[in-house]
């Protein structure tokens, strides 16, 4: 059993996890348009972790015997007048996040919900990362400034993250297939 705060809190988390899913589509598509095809595709692998987040919490309220309730989405932004700005607006939406994951622990603690704190945990510890990696790639942006040259640079930096093994956001999972 979940207390009903909390479960309440968790299908929130996984709209806002929905949401990150989306804005960052959203600025995959950006990106694409800009033909910074190597920050587009970072951007890709990072929905990919969002709708994983969404799921942790999605299982953990099945795995209890809970109600999910999936919500409906804020509108967010889809344009941005430089990359500089879309990857300043990744790291709020990262440090937004983490003020409702911290705000869900504090909530757990409260209600006494114990077995919520592993996943929290594990969550509290991804948001160090989460803000870590936009952080960096908008101080990087902007210390590039007007250089195009290495803006391209970074860019194609960026292209080097790789998808999870199996990922279906991956575009070689589905055009391989059309193929
Ligand atoms: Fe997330
Ligand atoms: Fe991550």
């Amino acid at each position: 059993m979940i207390p009903a705060k909390v479960r309440a809190a968790m299908n929130e988390q996984i709209k806002h996890e929905m949401e990150s899913f989306y804005i960052y589509h959203s600025m995959v598509a950006y990106f694409a348009a800009q033909n910074l095809d190597g920050m587009a595709h970072w951007m890709r692998c990072q929905a990919h972790e969002e709708m994983v987040h969404a799921m942790k919490f999605f299982d953990h309220i099945l795995e209890r015997g809970e109600k999910v309730e999936l919500l409906d989405l804020r509108q967010l932004k889809t344009e941005w007048s430089s990359p500089l700005e879309a990857w300043q607006d990744a790291l709020e939406h990262e440090k937004f996040i983490t003020g409702k994951i911290h705000d869900l622990t504090k909530l757990a603690r409260d209600e006494d919900d114990f077995q919520a704190e592993p996943m929290l945990a594990w969550f509290n510890t991804e948001q160090i990362e989460e803000e870590a990696n936009a952080d960096r790639i908008a101080s990087q942006v902007e210390m590039v400034g007007e250089n195009k040259q290495g803006l391209l640079m970074l860019d194609k930096e960026l292209a080097a993250r790789v998808f999870p093994a199996g990922s279906p956001l991956d575009p070689a999972a589905y055009t391989a297939a059309s193929a």
